[in-house]
């Protein structure tokens, strides 16, 4: 079987860190986002994946030769243009013809069952399954109200949070049947959540289940900061973190905190630097990031080469690659 994976989007609230790589290869625990999806993929037996892939598209490469390696066939399929979450599955008819697959939202870190889910759509027939995950405030996703069944009964993308029916959401984990793409006009920019899912739902072939596993869209600065600080403490649990524990903190290779810093709940990437009497606390550093002499540093994400000069105090922000952050910046 196959997954399709969306990749394409341009990852707008997660700027400056998105202005030089798709957020998808962000890191979680110092481990580019995309790669725990190949690690849950592979859990379950799937190791045949597509990147739908459109802004900085080439930025992949360097995961695909990661990913052969660890056995994972990877094929992509780029659109110059994006073509929306629809059109860019559209675009992959020809990998899936005649099959069923899935299709995930990209940006989505999950521990999620997908051999339940797949159960799922096969016992209930449907044409196209999806998983629900509550959440706190429904108005940032797809609200999906069910049947007890779970045959959906509609599709709401990001309504007033009044108006929310339930605070059920689309997980952004889809099982479809190809017969899905058929209903989708190629070459256009068609939405899967606006567009193709509430006339597969008039057609009453939508099925959702619910789920209480672990779940994070990491395409806001604080959700990618938490996905890294669930890394850390195991709520979620990965490979990266083999002993996770609360105020842990993560060093890739070559990295170093001076012996009189305090730094905690922290991921540091290859060859980051925490210098003397500087106070680290909730952050992710993106390889070559420094943190200056006696500088602070909370809830924040520098990204590559990002440098906080001696002495500064920055805090809820994330710095974009090779910027400074200066004495009274923030
Ligand atoms: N190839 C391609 N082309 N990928 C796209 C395109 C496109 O035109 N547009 C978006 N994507 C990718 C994004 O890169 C991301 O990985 C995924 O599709 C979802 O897009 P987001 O922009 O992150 O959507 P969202 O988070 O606002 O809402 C979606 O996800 C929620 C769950 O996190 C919706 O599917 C909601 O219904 C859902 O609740
Ligand atoms: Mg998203």
């Amino acid at each position: 079987m196959k997954a399709l994976i969306l990749t394409g989007g341009f990852g707008t609230r997660l700027r400056p860190l998105t202005y030089t790589r798709p957020k998808h290869l962000l890191p979680i625990a110092n481990v580019a986002h995309i790669e725990h999806v190949f690690d849950l993929l592979q859990r379950h037996g799937i190791d045949e994946a597509v990147l739908l892939t459109s802004y900085l598209a080439e930025a992949f490469y360097e995961v695909l030769g990661r990913a052969a390696g660890r056995g994972m066939k990877l094929e992509v399929k780029h659109e110059p243009e994006p073509l929306g979450t629809a059109g860019a599955l559209r675009n992959a008819h020809d990998l899936v013809a005649g099959d069923t697959f899935f299709a995930f939202n990209g940006d989505v870190l999950t521990d999620v069952d997908l051999s339940a889910v797949l159960d799922f759509h096969r016992n209930r027939g449907a044409e196209a399954s999806l998983v629900l995950t509550p959440v706190d405030d429904p108005s940032a996703y797809g609200v999906v109200p069910t049947e007890p069944d779970g045959r959906v009964l509609g599709f709401i993308e990001k309504p007033p949070r009044d108006q929310a029916p339930t605070n059920l959401i689309n997980a952004g984990v889809y099982v479809l049947e190809s017969s899905v793409l058929d209903r989708i006009p190629a070459g256009q920019v068609y939405s899967a959540e606006r567009e193709l899912f509430p006339a597969i739902v008039a057609d009453a072939g939508m099925y959702a289940l619910g789920t209480d596993a672990y779940w994070m869209d990491i395409g806001t600065p604080e959700t990618l900061l938490q996905a890294n600080l669930d890394a850390l403490e195991g709520r979620y649990l990965c490979e990266a973190v083999p002993e996770p524990a609360s105020g842990l903190s993560l060093s890739a290779p070559g990295a170093e905190i001076a012996a009189s810093a305090r730094v905690s709940s922290t991921c540091l990437g290859r060859d980051a630097r925490v210098e003397a009497g500087a106070v680290v606390e909730r952050a992710v550093l993106l390889p070559g990031a420094i943190v200056g002499r006696g500088a602070t540093v909370k809830n924040a994400t520098l990204g590559e080469g990002a440098r906080v000069v001696p002495g500064a105090y920055l805090e809820g922000a994330a710095i974009g690659d090779n910027k400074t952050v200066e004495l009274g910046n923030n």
